[in-house]
């Protein structure tokens, strides 16, 4: 008979060349970091170039080729803010993996601190509650078995009740609707699945607990990649209103310089381009915008507080954007902007713009 290590799998997904340099990441961190004794199984599309293939099976004993599902439930993702979350129903095909009798799913936005491999000891379906709204778990972490008649079940339940967020985490959770009540052995500890912007929302308990921490998960559209690091101080530079923990973003970026980084390949286009050809001794600092979010997102992140100051929304563009509605056609009843985005707010004397507030998304 098999060895447990050979039965049990930690999957992860991507769906996009970005999002698998988070998979690097992760799987790194399972391997180098919390000694994982399982198999390390990678879900990709399509949408992921050779290159990048090639790279995550440097770490990933398993690359699964799935094809996309997407939601297209533009008004709940918009309830969500993030209308990038519509291809998350593709983590569905994880029940697909039935050469494994159980799994642990993991976002490719998760790092593992510690080991984690007593999760396999939980049944299906186990997850940490959601910080956002902690009568439903968060999707980001679960414990699950694949089976191919959960995996129709799933489908079939998703064309007839669609998704109250319009990404997986709205399905899951009516799926296995009494995961709130019916056993606590189901409820992981949030030390699976903490959010890096917890010391945030309650300082003393992390500060108190923070040592116990196994993973953390960089929920929101900004994540650790999108971030400025120097190559000659090493250092990570947490972005203004994102919320995440600097401690936890320099470990990500710990281990993409010590473990990705160098093995990258630079004919990868982009971001991963960049990234590849960061040089340590020039000292160069490396990106820090926010330029991957859509308009949308950065309509919504504006609104909440969140400005991209190092970006799209640094001052040089807002003062364009005021300069050249100053200078168009005069109106009745003049209005200024103080959302670049909108072209309607009225003008105040005093200031409406909001208070930034941490971000919960
Ligand atoms: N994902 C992906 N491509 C996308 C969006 C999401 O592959 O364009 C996958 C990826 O594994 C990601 C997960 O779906 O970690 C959930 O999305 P995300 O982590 O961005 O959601 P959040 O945790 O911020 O709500
Ligand atoms: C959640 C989860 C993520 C999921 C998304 C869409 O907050 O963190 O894993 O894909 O929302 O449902
Ligand atoms: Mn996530």
């Amino acid at each position: 008979m098999a060895e447990r290590g050979d039965r049990e799998a930690f999957v992860t997904l991507a769906t996009n060349d970005t999002y698998a340099l988070g998979c690097l990441v992760l799987g790194n961190s399972l391997r180098q970091r919390a000694q994982t004794t399982r198999k390390l199984v990678v879900m990709i599309t399509p949408g992921v170039t050779q290159p990048m293939r090639n790279q995550l099976a440097r770490v990933f004993d398993m690359i699964y080729d799935v094809n996309l599902l997407d939601s297209r439930d533009a008004a709940n993702l918009q309830l969500l803010g993030r209308p990038d979350l519509s291809v998350t129903f593709t983590k569905l095909h994880c029940w697909r993996l039935t050469m494994f009798d159980k799994a642990v799913f993991l976002d490719a936005d998760t790092l593992v601190l510690q080991n984690v491999d007593e999760l396999f000891d939980r049944e299906e379906l186990s997850a940490a509650p959601d910080a956002g709204w902690p009568d439903c778990f968060n999707s980001g972490v679960f414990v699950f078995r694949p089976s191919e008649e959960t995996y129709d079940s799933l489908l079939k339940f998703a064309m007839s009740q669609g998704s109250f967020d319009g990404g997986d985490q709205g399905l899951l959770n009516m799926y296995f609707r009494d995961w709130a009540t019916k056993d606590i052995a189901r409820h992981l500890p949030f030390i699976y699945n903490v959010v890096s912007q917890a010391f945030y929302s309650y300082l003393p308990a992390f500060t108190q607990f923070k040592d116990s921490v196994k993973i953390v998960h960089f929920i929101g559209a900004t994540k650790p990649w999108h971030h400025p690091y120097n190559t000659a101080t090493k250092e990570v530079t947490p972005l203004p209103e994102t919320g995440h923990n600097k401690d936890y973003l320099q470990i990500w970026w710990d281990i993409f310089m010590s473990f990705v980084q160098p093995t990258l390949d630079p004919s990868l286009g982009g971001l991963i381009g960049e990234l590849a050809s960061l040089s340590l001794q020039t000292g160069a600092t490396f990106g820090g915008s926010q330029s991957h979010l859509s308009e949308q997102e950065r309509k919504l992140n504006w609104e909440r507080g969140q400005v991209d100051y190092l970006g799209a929304d640094k001052f040089e563009n807002i003062k364009e954007k005021l300069d050249k509605s100053m200078k168009g056609p005069a109106t009745s009843s003049k209005t200024y902007t103080s959302n670049p985005f909108s072209t309607s707010i009225p003008v105040s004397t005093t200031s409406t713009a909001k208070k930034p507030v941490a971000p919960k998304k």
